[in-house]
């Protein structure tokens, strides 16, 4: 249509919620014109699995009811088990013949039959050895994208491109803060039950894993050890109770496996002379805001670790957020937010 704006939706569905952002390009750069919350019931979304589907599309319709978001084409994202990143060498090829013989290298590295999934690469560098390149592989299973994009399509919407969580908020934080090509960066991406991990330098991801650990973990782990129930436990970690719990030390032993992923996934990248030392952490998503969670990063990687502010670059009117601190909300956005970047871009 002559003189639209051009828009773009981008919507995350996690566990514990489900996020819609609207972006609109403009002459300042994007703007965010409208966005919405849904709380999900926590059995609605389990490990991954929709276990609840008629609950998740009823809370992605009642999100567009209540945003009042016309448009129905979104950009969405999956994570987990399902999709698979690595990083592979491969003989030196132009872009045409290297997606042709990636689906032939994917049979080496890719643990389920080919024909049963997607593939996507990247290539990484060009310049290892006489005839080599180094291409970042994404796969992921077919099943789990018709899944989604079934839901997706039930609950209204069209999806037109399906994207993947750590490569949604690696866009997010690239359009909003600058790094120089030196520069190594962790994104950590703090959900519910999963936290998407990824170490980049000069816009590559050198490493990527979805772990197994969120704020359902600390909350969880609350509730046994003082007894108390889910929407107790819940409301010690956002803080919307006053408590006596030693919440850091709960975070503490909950992100034991995120340190120990990122210690050795950095000393792996020195090693190779991929990327040296870590230069910033940069984390997002609800969990992000658990307390001492910054600080324990920070201390243990003793490098800048900020909670993100996907929102930095994006304008919109304060109105939209009525009377709630954008920035706290923001980092919860960033998936969302990356996604709707994919078409309306900075
Ligand atoms: N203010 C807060 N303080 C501490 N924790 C919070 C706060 N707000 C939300 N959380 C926690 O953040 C988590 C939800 O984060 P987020 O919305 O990013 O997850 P999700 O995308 O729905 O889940 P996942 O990506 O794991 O499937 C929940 O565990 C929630 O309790
Ligand atoms: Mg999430």
């Amino acid at each position: 249509m002559l003189g639209k704006k051009k828009s773009a939706l981008g919507l995350d569905i996690g566990s514990s919620s489900v996020k819609i952002v609207e972006l609109e390009e403009t002459p300042q750069g994007p703007a965010l014109t409208n966005y919405g919350v849904g709380d999900l019931l926590p059995e609605a979304i389990v490990d991954g699995e929709i276990m609840d589907r008629q609950s998740v599309v009823d809370s992605i319709r009642n999100l567009i009811e209540s945003t009042g978001i016309k448009d129905k084409r979104v950009v969405t994202a999956v994570s987990g088990r399902a999709v698979i990143v690595k990083k592979i060498l491969m003989d030196r090829l132009g872009e045409d013949d290297a997606r042709e013989a990636v689906q032939w290298e994917a049979e080496q590295h890719v643990p389920y039959d080919v024909s049963d999934v997607v593939l996507d690469f990247q290539i990484l560098k060009t310049d290892v050895g006489p005839k080599q390149m180094q291409v970042l592989l994404v796969a992921a299973k077919k099943e789990m994208i018709n899944v989604h994009a079934d839901l997706v399509k039930e609950a209204g919407l069209v999806p037109e491109l399906i994207d993947v969580d750590a490569f949604a908020v690696q866009n997010a934080m690239e359009a909003n803060y600058d790094f120089t090509p030196e520069d190594v960066v962790t994104f950590i991406n703090i959900g519910g039950e999963r936290t998407n991990v990824s170490i980049v330098k000069d816009g590559a991801p050198h490493f990527t894993k979805d772990l197994a650990l969120g704020g359902n973990t600390v909350a969880e782990a609350l509730q046994r050890e003082h007894a108390l129930s889910h929407d107790e436990a819940v409301k010690v970690l956002r803080g919307e109770v006053e408590d006596t719990y030693d919440i850091p030390q709960f975070v503490q032993v909950a992100c034991d496996d995120l340190v120990i992923t990122l210690d050795r996934a950095l000393a792996y990248l020195q090693t190779s002379s991929e990327a040296e030392g870590l230069t910033r952490i940069l984390l997002s998503g609800g969990g992000s805001r658990m307390r001492g969670v910054k600080e324990l990063l920070a201390e243990r990687f003793n490098v800048p670790t900020d909670i993100a502010n996907p929102l930095l670059r994006v304008t919109y009117e304060p109105a939209l957020f009525e009377g709630s601190d954008a920035s706290a909300v923001a980092p919860t956005l960033a998936v969302a937010i990356g996604l709707a970047l994919r078409k309306v871009g900075i």
